[in-house]
Protein backbone atom coordinates (compact mmCIF):
# COMPACT_ATOMS: atom_id res chain seq x y z
CA UNK A 1 0.00 0.00 0.00
CA UNK A 2 1.37 3.74 -0.43
CA UNK A 3 1.60 5.90 1.92
CA UNK A 4 -1.71 8.79 1.90
CA UNK A 5 -2.86 11.21 3.55
CA UNK A 6 -4.98 11.13 6.78
CA UNK A 7 -8.88 12.23 6.06
CA UNK A 8 -9.45 13.11 9.79
CA UNK A 9 -6.56 15.81 8.84
CA UNK A 10 -7.99 16.79 5.31
CA UNK A 11 -10.78 17.32 6.88
CA UNK A 12 -9.35 19.56 9.72
CA UNK A 13 -8.03 22.13 7.06
CA UNK A 14 -11.68 23.43 6.39
CA UNK A 15 -10.90 23.03 2.65
CA UNK A 16 -13.65 24.15 0.17
CA UNK A 17 -13.22 21.78 -2.22
CA UNK A 18 -11.91 18.14 -1.90
CA UNK A 19 -8.37 17.32 -3.77
CA UNK A 20 -9.11 15.62 -6.62
CA UNK A 21 -7.90 12.03 -6.08
CA UNK A 22 -10.98 11.87 -3.67
CA UNK A 23 -13.60 12.80 -6.82
CA UNK A 24 -15.58 9.85 -7.38
CA UNK A 25 -15.88 8.65 -11.29
CA UNK A 26 -18.99 6.89 -10.77
CA UNK A 27 -21.16 9.90 -10.70
CA UNK A 28 -24.00 8.61 -12.69
CA UNK A 29 -24.88 6.61 -9.53
CA UNK A 30 -25.92 9.45 -7.09
CA UNK A 31 -25.41 8.98 -3.29
CA UNK A 32 -28.93 9.70 -2.56
CA UNK A 33 -31.27 8.04 -5.02
CA UNK A 34 -35.37 7.96 -4.80
CA UNK A 35 -36.03 4.85 -3.15
CA UNK A 36 -38.97 3.50 -2.21
CA UNK A 37 -39.74 4.69 1.57
CA UNK A 38 -40.94 1.04 2.06
CA UNK A 39 -37.81 -0.20 1.83
CA UNK A 40 -36.51 -0.47 4.52
CA UNK A 41 -33.69 -3.32 5.97
CA UNK A 42 -34.95 -5.61 7.74
CA UNK A 43 -35.19 -6.26 11.90
CA UNK A 44 -34.65 -9.09 13.55
CA UNK A 45 -35.25 -9.59 17.14
CA UNK A 46 -33.11 -12.58 18.78
CA UNK A 47 -35.57 -13.00 21.87
CA UNK A 48 -38.24 -13.91 19.38
CA UNK A 49 -36.07 -16.46 17.78
CA UNK A 50 -34.98 -17.59 21.29
CA UNK A 51 -38.79 -17.82 22.49
CA UNK A 52 -40.68 -20.94 21.31
CA UNK A 53 -44.04 -19.32 20.75
CA UNK A 54 -42.35 -16.56 18.35
CA UNK A 55 -39.73 -18.82 16.88
CA UNK A 56 -41.39 -19.70 13.65
CA UNK A 57 -42.57 -16.48 12.78
CA UNK A 58 -39.32 -14.89 13.07
CA UNK A 59 -37.36 -17.56 11.37
CA UNK A 60 -39.59 -17.08 8.52
CA UNK A 61 -38.84 -13.58 8.75
CA UNK A 62 -34.57 -14.17 9.14
CA UNK A 63 -34.98 -16.46 6.40
CA UNK A 64 -36.48 -13.84 4.07
CA UNK A 65 -34.24 -11.00 5.75
CA UNK A 66 -31.75 -13.29 4.43
CA UNK A 67 -32.75 -14.10 0.82
CA UNK A 68 -34.30 -10.52 -0.20
CA UNK A 69 -31.85 -8.55 1.39
CA UNK A 70 -29.00 -9.96 2.84
CA UNK A 71 -28.99 -7.89 5.62
CA UNK A 72 -31.13 -7.62 8.94
CA UNK A 73 -30.81 -5.35 11.86
CA UNK A 74 -30.19 -7.56 14.91
CA UNK A 75 -31.61 -6.33 18.26
CA UNK A 76 -31.81 -7.97 21.46
CA UNK A 77 -28.84 -9.75 20.78
CA UNK A 78 -27.61 -10.63 24.18
CA UNK A 79 -24.19 -8.44 24.05
CA UNK A 80 -24.41 -6.40 27.27
CA UNK A 81 -24.53 -2.70 25.96
CA UNK A 82 -21.62 -1.71 28.27
CA UNK A 83 -19.66 -4.07 26.00
CA UNK A 84 -20.69 -2.07 22.66
CA UNK A 85 -20.69 1.07 24.39
CA UNK A 86 -16.55 0.96 25.91
CA UNK A 87 -15.90 -0.26 22.20
CA UNK A 88 -17.64 2.74 20.93
CA UNK A 89 -15.67 4.92 23.27
CA UNK A 90 -12.65 3.67 22.73
CA UNK A 91 -13.04 3.74 18.82
CA UNK A 92 -13.42 7.54 18.93
CA UNK A 93 -10.77 7.78 21.88
CA UNK A 94 -8.57 6.68 19.48
CA UNK A 95 -9.49 8.56 16.26
CA UNK A 96 -9.24 11.72 18.51
CA UNK A 97 -5.35 10.84 19.34
CA UNK A 98 -3.11 13.02 17.29
CA UNK A 99 -2.14 12.08 13.92
CA UNK A 100 1.75 10.88 15.37
CA UNK A 101 0.47 8.80 18.10
CA UNK A 102 -1.98 6.63 15.59
CA UNK A 103 0.58 6.65 13.01
CA UNK A 104 2.59 4.30 15.78
CA UNK A 105 -0.16 1.83 14.28
CA UNK A 106 0.83 2.20 10.67
CA UNK A 107 0.20 -0.16 8.07
CA UNK A 108 3.41 -2.09 6.79
CA UNK A 109 3.25 -1.95 2.58
CA UNK A 110 1.28 -4.82 1.34
CA UNK A 111 -1.09 -5.18 4.08
CA UNK A 112 -4.13 -4.33 5.66
CA UNK A 113 -3.75 -4.59 9.06
CA UNK A 114 -2.92 -1.80 11.65
CA UNK A 115 -3.58 1.89 11.30
CA UNK A 116 -4.44 3.69 7.91
CA UNK A 117 -6.62 3.68 5.00
CA UNK A 118 -7.87 0.77 2.95
CA UNK A 119 -5.95 -0.79 -0.24
CA UNK A 120 -4.06 2.03 -2.03
CA UNK A 121 -2.55 0.25 -5.01
CA UNK A 122 -1.34 3.00 -7.25
CA UNK A 123 -1.18 6.84 -7.69
CA UNK A 124 -4.23 6.88 -10.05
CA UNK A 125 -6.50 5.31 -7.85
CA UNK A 126 -9.76 7.44 -6.55
CA UNK A 127 -9.45 7.38 -2.54
CA UNK A 128 -11.97 6.71 0.03
CA UNK A 129 -12.81 9.83 2.45
CA UNK A 130 -12.06 6.97 5.79
CA UNK A 131 -9.40 6.34 7.62
CA UNK A 132 -9.22 3.15 9.80
CA UNK A 133 -7.70 0.60 11.88
CA UNK A 134 -7.56 -3.22 10.93
CA UNK A 135 -6.85 -5.76 13.33
CA UNK A 136 -7.36 -9.45 13.58
CA UNK A 137 -8.93 -10.19 17.03
CA UNK A 138 -9.22 -13.86 17.54
CA UNK A 139 -8.16 -16.68 17.60
CA UNK A 140 -5.64 -15.08 19.78
CA UNK A 141 -2.65 -16.57 18.03
CA UNK A 142 -3.53 -14.26 14.83
CA UNK A 143 -3.06 -10.81 17.21
CA UNK A 144 -0.42 -8.92 16.05
CA UNK A 145 -0.36 -6.85 18.98
CA UNK A 146 2.38 -3.94 17.59
CA UNK A 147 -0.69 -2.56 15.63
CA UNK A 148 -2.76 -2.60 18.56
CA UNK A 149 -3.39 0.97 20.69
CA UNK A 150 -1.71 0.95 24.10
CA UNK A 151 -3.42 4.33 24.12
CA UNK A 152 -6.06 4.84 25.23
CA UNK A 153 -5.31 2.64 28.20
CA UNK A 154 -8.42 0.53 28.28
CA UNK A 155 -8.44 -0.04 24.31
CA UNK A 156 -6.79 -3.57 23.93
CA UNK A 157 -8.83 -5.16 26.58
CA UNK A 158 -12.14 -3.53 25.49
CA UNK A 159 -11.42 -4.81 22.11
CA UNK A 160 -10.52 -8.35 23.81
CA UNK A 161 -14.00 -8.28 25.16
CA UNK A 162 -15.60 -7.20 22.28
CA UNK A 163 -14.76 -9.93 20.13
CA UNK A 164 -15.31 -12.12 22.29
CA UNK A 165 -19.33 -10.79 22.64
CA UNK A 166 -19.67 -10.85 18.55
CA UNK A 167 -18.56 -14.09 18.81
CA UNK A 168 -21.20 -15.14 21.11
CA UNK A 169 -23.82 -13.36 18.98
CA UNK A 170 -22.26 -14.95 15.31
CA UNK A 171 -22.46 -18.34 17.06
CA UNK A 172 -26.11 -18.25 18.56
CA UNK A 173 -27.55 -16.21 15.14
CA UNK A 174 -25.71 -19.46 13.11
CA UNK A 175 -26.92 -21.56 15.38
CA UNK A 176 -30.61 -21.01 13.83
CA UNK A 177 -28.88 -21.56 10.61
CA UNK A 178 -29.46 -18.05 9.33
CA UNK A 179 -33.31 -19.66 8.71
CA UNK A 180 -32.62 -22.41 6.32
CA UNK A 181 -34.02 -24.80 8.93
CA UNK A 182 -30.65 -26.93 8.94
CA UNK A 183 -29.43 -28.45 12.53
CA UNK A 184 -27.96 -25.78 14.41
CA UNK A 185 -24.46 -27.28 14.42
CA UNK A 186 -24.15 -26.87 10.65
CA UNK A 187 -23.21 -23.07 10.09
CA UNK A 188 -22.10 -22.34 14.26
CA UNK A 189 -19.67 -24.88 14.39
CA UNK A 190 -17.14 -23.56 12.01
CA UNK A 191 -16.58 -20.39 13.36
CA UNK A 192 -16.98 -21.43 17.53
CA UNK A 193 -13.53 -21.45 16.07
CA UNK A 194 -13.62 -19.29 14.06
CA UNK A 195 -11.68 -15.94 12.80
CA UNK A 196 -12.86 -12.66 13.67
CA UNK A 197 -11.56 -9.19 12.24
CA UNK A 198 -12.13 -5.79 13.31
CA UNK A 199 -11.79 -2.73 11.13
CA UNK A 200 -12.84 0.33 12.85
CA UNK A 201 -13.95 3.28 10.52
CA UNK A 202 -13.90 6.80 10.82
CA UNK A 203 -15.43 9.27 8.19
CA UNK A 204 -14.90 12.60 9.01
CA UNK A 205 -16.92 15.45 7.79
CA UNK A 206 -16.38 16.60 4.00
CA UNK A 207 -16.70 19.60 1.94
CA UNK A 208 -18.68 17.93 -1.21
CA UNK A 209 -19.99 14.50 0.34
CA UNK A 210 -21.78 13.98 -3.29
CA UNK A 211 -18.58 13.91 -4.76
CA UNK A 212 -16.69 11.49 -2.69
CA UNK A 213 -17.27 7.95 -1.33
CA UNK A 214 -16.38 6.56 2.43
CA UNK A 215 -16.21 3.03 1.37
CA UNK A 216 -17.10 2.25 -2.60
CA UNK A 217 -19.58 -0.75 -3.25
CA UNK A 218 -18.78 -4.24 -2.30
CA UNK A 219 -20.13 -6.81 -1.21
CA UNK A 220 -18.29 -8.76 1.83
CA UNK A 221 -15.43 -11.61 1.52
CA UNK A 222 -16.81 -12.75 4.86
CA UNK A 223 -18.89 -15.79 6.71
CA UNK A 224 -21.02 -12.86 8.15
CA UNK A 225 -20.37 -9.19 9.09
CA UNK A 226 -21.52 -7.55 12.26
CA UNK A 227 -21.63 -3.84 12.03
CA UNK A 228 -21.84 -1.51 15.21
CA UNK A 229 -22.68 2.19 14.12
CA UNK A 230 -20.84 4.51 16.50
CA UNK A 231 -23.70 7.32 16.63
CA UNK A 232 -27.12 8.08 15.05
CA UNK A 233 -25.51 9.51 11.66
CA UNK A 234 -26.05 7.39 8.71
CA UNK A 235 -24.03 6.43 6.04
CA UNK A 236 -23.86 2.80 5.55
CA UNK A 237 -26.35 2.01 2.43
CA UNK A 238 -27.77 -1.61 1.06
CA UNK A 239 -28.14 -2.15 -2.59
CA UNK A 240 -31.92 -3.12 -2.98
CA UNK A 241 -33.78 -3.30 -6.44
CA UNK A 242 -31.32 -0.53 -7.96
CA UNK A 243 -31.38 1.64 -5.37
CA UNK A 244 -28.89 2.42 -2.22
CA UNK A 245 -30.90 2.07 1.01
CA UNK A 246 -29.82 3.64 4.15
CA UNK A 247 -29.54 1.78 7.09
CA UNK A 248 -30.90 3.83 9.96
CA UNK A 249 -28.93 3.37 12.85
CA UNK A 250 -30.42 1.55 16.33
CA UNK A 251 -28.56 1.83 19.42
CA UNK A 252 -26.82 -0.96 19.72
CA UNK A 253 -28.22 -2.83 17.21
CA UNK A 254 -25.71 -5.04 14.91
CA UNK A 255 -26.02 -4.65 11.32
CA UNK A 256 -25.54 -8.25 10.14
CA UNK A 257 -25.08 -9.26 6.51
CA UNK A 258 -24.11 -12.32 4.54
CA UNK A 259 -20.52 -12.70 2.86
CA UNK A 260 -19.59 -14.42 0.34
CA UNK A 261 -18.38 -17.84 2.37
CA UNK A 262 -21.68 -17.86 3.46
CA UNK A 263 -23.51 -17.57 0.17
CA UNK A 264 -21.31 -20.90 -1.14
CA UNK A 265 -22.44 -22.66 2.24
CA UNK A 266 -25.93 -21.00 1.53
CA UNK A 267 -25.39 -22.75 -2.00
CA UNK A 268 -26.60 -19.76 -3.03
CA UNK A 269 -29.78 -19.41 -1.83
CA UNK A 270 -28.36 -16.29 0.27
CA UNK A 271 -26.25 -13.90 -1.61
CA UNK A 272 -23.93 -11.22 -0.36
CA UNK A 273 -25.23 -7.95 -0.63
CA UNK A 274 -23.52 -5.36 -2.27
CA UNK A 275 -23.08 -2.29 0.53
CA UNK A 276 -20.82 1.14 0.57
CA UNK A 277 -20.60 4.03 3.03
CA UNK A 278 -21.45 7.73 1.99
CA UNK A 279 -20.44 10.92 4.58
CA UNK A 280 -21.94 13.67 5.80
CA UNK A 281 -20.99 17.26 5.27
CA UNK A 282 -21.20 18.28 8.98
CA UNK A 283 -20.49 15.06 10.49
CA UNK A 284 -18.20 12.83 11.24
CA UNK A 285 -19.46 8.68 11.72
CA UNK A 286 -17.75 6.09 12.88
CA UNK A 287 -18.51 2.63 12.76
CA UNK A 288 -16.48 -0.94 14.01
CA UNK A 289 -17.15 -3.91 11.25
CA UNK A 290 -15.93 -7.43 12.27
CA UNK A 291 -15.89 -9.91 9.64
CA UNK A 292 -16.25 -13.16 11.10
CA UNK A 293 -14.93 -16.20 9.35
CA UNK A 294 -14.83 -20.27 9.71
CA UNK A 295 -11.78 -21.55 11.95
CA UNK A 296 -8.76 -22.14 9.31
CA UNK A 297 -9.13 -25.29 9.31
CA UNK A 298 -12.81 -25.50 8.15
CA UNK A 299 -14.01 -27.14 4.83
CA UNK A 300 -15.90 -24.71 3.52
CA UNK A 301 -19.02 -25.91 1.25
CA UNK A 302 -22.69 -26.30 0.55
CA UNK A 303 -24.29 -27.86 2.89
CA UNK A 304 -24.89 -30.83 1.42
CA UNK A 305 -28.84 -30.57 2.29
CA UNK A 306 -29.11 -27.66 0.25
CA UNK A 307 -27.92 -29.40 -3.07
CA UNK A 308 -30.35 -29.61 -5.65
CA UNK A 309 -28.71 -32.04 -9.10
CA UNK A 310 -27.90 -29.22 -11.06
CA UNK A 311 -26.44 -26.71 -8.31
CA UNK A 312 -23.65 -24.43 -9.71
CA UNK A 313 -22.20 -24.27 -6.02
CA UNK A 314 -21.65 -27.76 -6.00
CA UNK A 315 -18.64 -28.15 -7.63
CA UNK A 316 -17.41 -26.46 -4.50
CA UNK A 317 -17.97 -28.89 -2.29
CA UNK A 318 -14.93 -30.46 -0.31
CA UNK A 319 -12.75 -29.65 -3.35
CA UNK A 320 -11.58 -26.12 -2.92
CA UNK A 321 -10.44 -25.31 0.28
CA UNK A 322 -11.54 -21.83 0.87
CA UNK A 323 -8.81 -19.37 2.78
CA UNK A 324 -10.05 -15.92 3.66
CA UNK A 325 -7.36 -14.42 1.57
CA UNK A 326 -8.16 -13.45 -1.98
CA UNK A 327 -8.11 -16.68 -3.36
CA UNK A 328 -11.68 -17.04 -1.99
CA UNK A 329 -13.18 -14.55 -3.81
CA UNK A 330 -11.42 -15.41 -7.16
CA UNK A 331 -13.03 -19.67 -6.39
CA UNK A 332 -15.89 -17.93 -5.59
CA UNK A 333 -16.42 -15.46 -8.42
CA UNK A 334 -16.09 -18.56 -10.80
CA UNK A 335 -18.95 -20.18 -8.89
CA UNK A 336 -21.37 -17.22 -9.58
CA UNK A 337 -20.41 -16.55 -13.08
CA UNK A 338 -21.47 -19.94 -13.66
CA UNK A 339 -25.02 -19.81 -12.13
CA UNK A 340 -28.24 -18.28 -13.42
CA UNK A 341 -28.62 -14.69 -12.13
CA UNK A 342 -30.65 -13.95 -9.21
C1 LIG B 1 -18.04 -1.50 4.84
O1 LIG B 1 -18.94 -2.31 4.68
O2 LIG B 1 -16.88 -1.81 4.56
C2 LIG B 1 -18.33 -0.12 5.33
C3 LIG B 1 -19.13 -0.21 6.55
C4 LIG B 1 -19.34 1.11 7.22
O3 LIG B 1 -18.45 1.62 7.86
O4 LIG B 1 -20.45 1.61 7.13
FE1 LIG C 1 -18.42 -4.37 3.79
Amino acid sequence: SLPVPSVQELASQRLEKVPRRYIRADVEDPITNPSDPSLRIPLIDMTRLVNLDSRDTELQKLHSACTDWGVFQLINHGAPNEALRNMKKQNQDFFNLPLQEKKQYAQKPGSIEGYGQAFVISEEQQLEWCDMIFLKALPIHNRKLHFWPQHPQEFRGTLERYAEEVKRVTVSILEFAMGLGLEAHKFSQAFQEGKYEVRMNCYPHCPQPERVIGTSPHADNSGITLLLEGGDTPGLQFRKDGCWVFVEPIANAFVVNIGHIMEIMSNGIYRAPDHRAVVNKWKERLSVVTFCYPGENAEIGPASELFKSEDPYQKLEYKNRITTEDTSVQIYLHARQSRAPA
